[in-house]
């Protein structure tokens, strides 16, 4: 495995990954059963954990995307979120939604899109998180499956960013500049 010297140590490589990723979908299938269920994944973040995801659940289902960011520039969430797209109404309406995340931290992010969706007509809505950070959160809002906990530090990897880069590192980590 190909470490960049930036990255000062890897927390989740990308087999431990994929066998969280089989562990959630057994779960997920176990929940939803003979349900239908809706992905509604979150952008840019979300992506490659929702690509190996949604590979794991043998299940006919509808993808979406939000596109949203809580993040601005620097690595403090910033407690307001801009949602840059949003599906039309008719993708939600009666629906039940597994809504996808990279990571929950304060809870911003979730809260609101949760929220949204429902005002938007979604019977239910599930949260799914691929980290979860230990913090405490500043909105009410859990995730009801999440793959990995983490202590409060700034990671990257897997679809996680900073200040956009990273994202393409197959495994997570601790990107050194971010942590000092
Ligand atoms: P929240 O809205 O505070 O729960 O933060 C969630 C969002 O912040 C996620 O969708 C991520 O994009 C971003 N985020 C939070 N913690 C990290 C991190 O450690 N690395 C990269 N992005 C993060
Ligand atoms: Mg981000």
């Amino acid at each position: 495995m190909m470490v960049p010297s930036n990255i000062g140590e890897v927390l989740f490589t990308a087999e431990e990954i994929q066998a969280g990723i089989r562990r959630l979908s057994g779960d997920l299938m176990d929940t939803y059963k003979d349900h239908k269920f809706g992905v509604v994944s979150v952008l840019k973040g979300a992506a490659v954990f929702t690509a190996d995801l949604i590979r794991q659940l043998p299940r006919e289902l509808k993808l979406n995307f939000i596109v949203a960011s809580s993040y601005h520039r620097q690595e403090m969430s910033s407690g307001s979120l801009t949602v840059e797209y949003m599906p039309p109404s008719a993708e939600f309406a009666g629906q039940r939604i597994l809504l996808v995340d990279d990571i929950l931290e304060t809870g911003t992010t979730l809260s609101h899109l949760q929220n949204e969706i429902l005002r938007r007509g979604a019977r239910e809505v599930k949260t799914c998180v691929l980290l979860e950070k230990r913090v405490s959160r500043t909105q009410k809002v859990h995730a009801d499956f999440r793959c990995f906990s983490v202590d409060n530090i700034f990671v990257v990897g897997y679809g996680l960013d900073l200040a956009e880069r990273y994202r393409n590192l197959p495994f997570i980590g601790v990107p050194r500049e971010a942590n000092r």
